[in-house]
């Protein structure tokens, strides 16, 4: 098996993006490949999660595996001990990294010191495997990607970026509508708009959330104030003040628009009280294809 990491949505080849999101779908009932039987990976999280620590630890399970997971207070990521040492050590011990840290630059320097493969599972700048397990969802409700309009409402954050290049590599129209300061850096702009040539797709920065959710297919928001940013919760509360995703927003989208969060939610902020309810079918799918997804990847590093 030869060391392959997953940092980015750009780390996946053109085209393997949809093949994956079409095996995902398909896995659902087939028998799993035991890839994993005999091997172990670690899970590191800086961070606190639900979602994508369950996904992970039931993904390595189902491919046979077994998997170990080291809380935020265990690891001491760069403070306790460096971080090229931890990638030497965990290299020893085990033949995979799932890691969930503050910095992009902690997974990279993680990537370039180990010698197993390392996969993101969220930094401040991406989450990869959210956006991925998210075109899995897209594809099961609406059949195709070419040609839907995707309408991001609210921080150019880590689920945009990864969302925003996951979407130009499969055609999808990508909409974002937040305050100019908030909006999706340059570099992340450049690779996705090398995809969109590739894939005719529009990618379009705006400001007003009526224009983006106009003939949205999809409607996307995530939380103003992600992991990290607490103390700038009072600043982002008056600053995304009209971004929320309510009734008067999807009246501006398709009828048969669907509505996604990669949750946790916070009801009443991003999205109005009741939505998350009203569109709960779209969004606990989300939730389930982390698990659907991430098996199928793991499958294909570990074949
Ligand atoms: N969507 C997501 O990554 O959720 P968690 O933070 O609970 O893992
Ligand atoms: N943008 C959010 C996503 C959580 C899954 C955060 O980084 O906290």
């Amino acid at each position: 098996m030869t060391k392959r990491d997953i940092l980015s949505v750009a780390d996946f080849a053109a085209g393997e993006a949809e093949q994956l999101v079409k095996k995902t779908i398909k896995s659902k009932n087939e028998a799993w490949p035991q890839v994993l039987a005999g091997k172990s990976i670690a899970l590191l999280f800086e961070k606190p999660s639900l979602r994508t620590r369950m996904s992970f630890e039931l993904a390595v399970h189902h491919l046979g595996g077994y998997a170990i997971y080291m809380s935020p207070e265990e690891i001491g990521l760069g403070k306790r001990e460096s971080v090229p040492d931890v990638a030497h050590v965990l290299s020893r011990y085990v033949q995979g990294a799932v890691a969930r840290t503050f910095l992009h630059r902690t997974l990279e320097t993680m990537a370039e010191y180990a010698s197993i493969p390392v996969i993101n599972a969220l930094s401040d700048y991406e989450h990869p495997c959210q956006a991925l397990a998210d075109l899995v969802t897209i594809y099961e409700r609406k059949g195709k990607f070419k040609g839907l309009n995707l309408a991001f409402i609210g921080d150019g954050n880590n689920v945009a970026n990864s969302l925003l290049i996951a979407c130009a590599m499969v055609g999808i129209n990508f909409l974002i509508a937040t305050p100019q300061e908030y909006s999706i850096q340059d570099n992340v702009l450049r690779i996705a708009n090398k995809y969109a040539e590739q894939t005719d797709s529009h990618i379009m920065l705006l400001e007003e959330p009526a224009m983006a959710a106009k003939d949205a297919d999809v409607i996307y928001t995530d939380v103003w104030t992600s992991m990290g940013q607490e103390e700038e919760y009072e600043q982002r509360r008056i600053a995304f003040a009209e971004y929320q995703v309510n009734e008067k927003l999807l009246s501006y989208a398709k009828k048969d628009v669907i509505v996604m969060h990669p949750l946790p939610a916070h009801h009443g902020e991003e999205v109005a009280v009741g939505i998350i309810d009203k569109y709960r079918s779209v969004i606990f799918d989300q939730a389930e294809n982390r698990l659907h997804f991430q098996r199928t990847l793991l499958a294909e590093l570990y074949k």
